[in-house]
């Protein structure tokens, strides 16, 4: 069965560009209810740790210097079948790819700025939402 959490970023091309509010607004009314949430400026470091399962990939340090360059909004959403239902909202990863009406068809002008990440899978998406909120912090 699947989970009812996910994970997301809003990352820093859209929240430069002032698309939160209307990011997170579409987000609730698909039904998703925000269960933790945090306005931060990821370190180097934080941001590797954060994509290390791409380290070897080419794209690895453009995307970290990318994910550093300002601020993100990292949250927690709570919604039956969370994982799967997310990435059908977000569109696919490159936005010139993503359905009319998706997230990133709407805000994402490349595949490195590509405004929100979503959790690929239930595993990662209790990985993830870890990273940035502790257990302390209940969702
Ligand atoms: P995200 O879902 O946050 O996960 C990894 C990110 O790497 C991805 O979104 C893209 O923004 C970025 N990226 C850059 N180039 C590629 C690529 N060729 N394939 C997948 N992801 C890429």
């Amino acid at each position: 069965m699947s989970g009812n959490i996910t994970f997301t970023m809003i990352k820093p091309d859209a929240v430069k560009n002032g698309y939160i509010g209307k990011i997170l607004d579409q987000i609730i009314s698909n039904g998703y209810q925000i269960r933790a949430m945090k306005y931060i400026h990821l370190s180097t470091e934080k941001a590797g740790e954060f994509y290390a399962i791409h380290r070897e990939r080419p794209f690895f340090n453009d995307l970290v210097s990318f994910m550093t360059s300002g601020p993100i909004v990292a949250a927690v959403l709570e919604k039956e079948n969370a994982v799967a239902d997310f990435r059908t909202l977000i569109g696919a990863t490159d936005p010139s790819k993503a359905e009319t009406g998706t997230i990133r068809s709407l805000y994402a002008k490349s595949i490195d700025a590509n405004a929100i990440h979503g959790s690929d899978s239930d595993e990662n998406a209790a990985i993830e939402a870890s990273f940035f909120f502790s257990a302390f912090e209940r969702f």
